[in-house]
């Protein structure tokens, strides 16, 4: 693991950003995989702001989100899909065709786990996956207790996590209980991996992921056995390293 410890959360968002940029540049039809949540909202600013300088194009880039709320629709104000459109895809010259998220409306959830699973196959594999981390310690939404092994699953949310997002919804009542998520084997099977984690509220979680034991109790920890992970936080996510 290496970890870069930045000032702020601006300052940590340009250093996540730049990374994804050197990714592009280097192959440029990469496959990312990306994360929705707050944390990585400054870093698709900043991957915007370098394609209108010219400086990176996603023309032949390839997406595949990690995770999808269960019941929403692409359109919903509160889905990923909607999330990812409004923060990046609609902003850059990506083909809307090469970027893929659960389908929170699949009739049968066992399918569409496996048809996501087939289609991480198909894109070759993940080429670098951004990641975020929960206060509980979870990745995608991998909540405590999740196998190591698992695959694309669909998700019960935990009573702390449907908290946790419920700030984006108009009431809690509002937020789904059940998300489609890449497994953490889907995870780990990515060449690179970017973790973002800013904020005091994360710290806890922080120092457990990169110093604690490696346990499906903290999902993140796992990260530990992976051969090429980079951490990038800020200086109060950073507080219990
Ligand atoms: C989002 C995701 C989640 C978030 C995590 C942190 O696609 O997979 O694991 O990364 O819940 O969320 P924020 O950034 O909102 O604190």
């Amino acid at each position: 693991m290496r970890i870069y410890k930045e000032k702020n959360y601006e300052e940590a968002s340009i250093r996540a950003a730049q990374i994804v940029a050197d990714q592009i540049k280097f192959k440029n039809d990469s496959v990312l995989g990306l994360a929705t949540g707050t944390t990585p909202i400054g870093m698709y600013k900043t991957l915007v702001e370098k394609y209108k300088e010219g400086e990176i194009t996603f023309q032949d880039v390839k997406t595949v989100n990690l995770d999808e709320y269960r019941g929403l629709a692409d359109d919903d104000k509160n889905s990923y899909h909607y999330f990812m459109n409004e923060n990046l895809f609609s902003k850059v010259d990506i083909d809307i065709a090469n970027t893929h998220l659960p389908n929170g409306m699949a009739n049968v959830p066992e399918e569409e786990c496996k048809e996501y699973e087939d289609l991480l196959k198909s894109l070759g594999g993940v080429d670098l996956q951004i990641l975020g981390l929960g206060g509980n310690g979870h990745i995608g939404f991998n909540e405590p207790g999740t196998p190591f092994t698992e695959t694309t699953h669909l998700v019960n949310l935990t009573d702390s996590t449907i908290k946790a997002n419920s700030r984006l919804f108009e009431k809690i009542e509002d937020v789904p209980k059940q998300a489609y998520s890449m497994g953490i084997k889907s995870i780990l099977d990515a060449k690179r991996i970017l973790m973002i984690v800013t904020g005091e509220s994360k710290a806890e979680a922080l120092a457990k992921v990169v110093k604690g034991p490696v346990t499906e109790d903290v999902p993140g920890s796992i990260l530990q056995r992976h051969r090429d992970v980079i951490i990038i936080c800020d200086e109060a996510a950073a507080a219990k390293l």
